[in-house]
């Protein structure tokens, strides 16, 4: 009976007893541990690397000696003198093991790595993408038993990888029998297996393949359309990018595009056509820029809000722009990138589109339900991704709600006077003070406050342009702070105020942030009618969250996540002064960045999270906002600033508010005489 040993494998911990002479790939294998090999141990791949431990390990019962390990062999060698092996690691499926040993599974060579997000919960992702690269040694034709070289590479699949059944689109068929005649008969395939269909022949290379294939995560929004390329080995991204969605020439949101649809005969196919040109051209760009083919991105996984979603599939959105806002499906669609028009990448290339939540909550909803998961909290979450129509998610542990609330475009600078998209020049950050009302501000390219020695020289290129999304809501909320603006949402006059930056503006008043004019520029005021879009705007996505709140059964959360790309720049105190969302302790407001970008990534990467979403949409409860008679209700009550009737208790806590009212003529003496 040949001699046993013993092998610990860290960091998993996993042990047991091998014959001697296994190889550690070999003994990896038989214990569960997660050791990478593309070229199924020949020495080609260096994926299946492994550092001994030598030593005494009181912890583990046992001594790992230097002869443990086989010799390094002919093959190593050769390895180590082409592309070199660092000091201490061995390939796994050369080495064999002779005596009790500790071995370490580098994070480089663990097949499903871990991925720490980079994010306020640093949560963990696991690498286990649909697309994976295999090396294959194929068997010759033969005279004497005839078999096409697809099938005979398919055989070599199943034998080699156990991975059974591959199929394959024509385009790649063309290719297959030169490639595997100049690799002489060794090629690496990508193989796309997510479980629900076949697996599926995505491309051929002849050789070993040592690049990493590559994928694309696409948060397709109404306005941008933002992309990352993804490395598929292990999750870095390689380039990021976004471009504006040519539909806007269409309607600037998207019941402009329903209707546009609706009006137009073929209009939908127009829209249809416009943004798969997009999708392909961003993928281009990407490519370019991480210097990498586009034809090594194997995948794509896209997320966006029901209408982007049916007019990207080539579906007439027309459903959408109606009661009972059917969707055409709302599971998650699995199919060839082709079909969606995406032809710069891959030509055999899959496409994964999440699940879509509900007729106005979309599958970018989805993926910031994936990103940010509430369910795995006990506290209560209420995530917003503030856009022009904002998609609400509510939940913790017990229950997940979720609804979409038409804020308007006035978050994002629209239909205000001075207002204009987050550009180089726009004013972003405001601040007034309360004793002199006087303002000072930012502008997008420039750190410097407007007050600051130097801002005028270093805003000479771009100027002072306007007011984008996040420096109206600061604008009015430090109106409000400054006792400019009162509860109801009224400017006061010069008088009421005693600021000369208060002007009558017909039968209102608006307030003077920055005068240009001396230098050509602009006059940039916010307006009675600011205020009144961006109440309507704050006081939808109030009513939204609140009715969520109403269906819990609760009148606070724990925490509010401001999700979005907009979301980001949102100052949380100023979100609360304005009353945008429910009151919470200042510290439980953050921002998620672009969560839908980042839960379209975990998709690309990992077949797991595509699971756990499909399952988690299932069990979200969806709420119509439009057809609740209590939305309406929350929507007047909230139109106030903060709020008419809910209590804001962790917003006095850092916040007093003054309490002027301009809206009685008592408390104007001089409009009374005037009267
Ligand atoms: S498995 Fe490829 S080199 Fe060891």
């Amino acid at each position: 009976m040949s001699k046993t040993v013993q092998v610990i494998f860290t960091p998993s911990g996993k042990r047991g007893a091998v014959a001697a002479g296994t190889t550690v790939l070999a003994a990896a294998r038989a214990l569960g541990v997660d050791l990478d090999s593309v070229c199924g141990g020949r020495g080609i791949c260096s994926k299946c690397q492994i550092s001994p431990a030598f030593g005494s390990f009181a912890k583990h019962g046992l001594t790992s000696s230097p002869d443990a390990l086989s010799m390094r062999n002919a093959v190593e060698d050769r390895y180590d003198n082409l592309r070199g092996l660092a000091p201490g690691r061995r390939l796994g499926c050369q080495a064999q093991i002779l005596g009790d040993v500790v071995l370490d599974v580098p994070p480089e060579s663990q097949l499903h790595r871990q991925v720490i997000r980079k994010s306020a919960t640093e949560r963990v992702m696991v690498m286990d993408p649909a697309t994976r690269l295999y090396y294959l040694e194929v068997t010759e034709p033969d005279m004497h038993a005839p078999s096409g070289d697809f099938e005979r590479l398919a055989e070599a699949l199943e034998s080699q990888w156990k991975i059974s059944g591959l199929r394959a689109d024509l385009e790649v068929l063309r290719e297959l029998q030169p490639v595997l005649r100049k690799g002489g008969w060794k090629v690496t395939a990508a193989v796309n297996s997510d479980g629900t269909g076949p697996a599926r022949l995505i491309g051929l290379w002849p050789g070993y393949r040592e690049a990493p294939l590559l994928g694309l995560a696409i948060d397709l929004g109404s306005t941008t359309i933002a992309g990352h390329l993804v490395a598929l080995d292990d999750g870095r991204v390689l380039a990021s990018s976004g471009l504006m969605n040519p539909q806007i020439r269409f309607g600037e949101d998207l019941m402009s595009r329903v209707s546009y649809a609706m009006m137009n005969p073929g209009g939908d196919v127009e829209m249809t056509a416009a943004v798969r040109a997009a999708l392909g051209a961003l993928a281009e760009t990407l490519a370019t820029e991480a210097g990498l083919p586009a034809t090594d991105i194997v995948e794509a996984v896209i997320v966006g809000n029901p209408v982007m979603h049916h007019l990207l599939l080539g579906i007439d959105p027309v459903e959408l722009g109606q009661a009972p806002f059917a969707l055409a499906s709302s599971e998650a669609q699995n199919l060839a990138a082709s079909a969606l028009g995406l032809t710069t990448i891959a030509p055999a290339a899959r496409a994964y589109i999440l699940p879509l939540i509900a007729g106005h909550v979309g599958a970018d909803c989805a993926a910031v339900a994936l990103s940010e998961a509430p369910e795995a909290r006990d506290e209560l979450s209420l995530i917003v991704d503030v856009g022009t129509n904002a998609e609400i998610l509510l939940g913790n542990s017990s229950r997940v709600l979720a609804c979409s609330s038409p804020t308007g475009p006035a978050f994002e600078g629209a239909q205000i006077s001075a207002g204009q998209r987050a550009a180089p020049g726009a004013i972003e950050r405001v601040e007034i003070d309360p004793a002199t009302r006087k303002p000072r501000f930012k502008v997008v390219g420039c750190d410097l406050w407007s007050d600051d020695p130097g801002f005028a020289e270093a805003t000479a290129g771009t100027g002072v342009t306007g007011i984008c999304g996040s420096g109206i809501i600061e604008a009015v909320a430090e109106m409000r702070m400054a006792g400019l603006l009162d509860a109801s949402g009224l400017i006061g006059s010069a008088e009421q105020t005693g600021t000369a930056r208060s002007e009558p503006t017909g039968r209102t008043h608006s307030y003077l942030v920055y005068d240009g004019r001396a230098s050509g520029g602009p006059r940039i005021c916010v307006t009675q009618g600011d205020i009144r879009a961006i109440q309507l705007a704050k006081s939808a996505l109030y009513a939204g969250a609140r009715l969520l709140m109403d269906e819990m059964g609760v009148d606070r959360v724990d925490r509010v996540v401001l999700a979005g790309a907009f979301g980001a720049h949102i100052s949380p105190k100023h979100a609360l002064v304005l009353g945008m969302v429910p009151d919470a302790p200042l510290a439980q407001i953050t921002s998620a960045g672009n969560a839908a970008g980042t839960g379209a990534r975990m998709a690309l990467c990992s077949l797991a999270a595509r699971r756990a979403i499909e399952e988690q949409v299932r069990r979200i409860t969806k709420v119509e906002t439009a057809i609740e008679p209590r939305f309406q209700e929350h929507f007047v009550a909230a139109n106030a600033i903060p709020h008419a009737t809910a209590p804001y208790p962790e917003l006095a806590k850092i916040v007093t508010l003054p309490n002027p009212s301009f809206n009685s003529a008592a408390s104007d003496p001089n409009r009374r005489r005037r009267r």
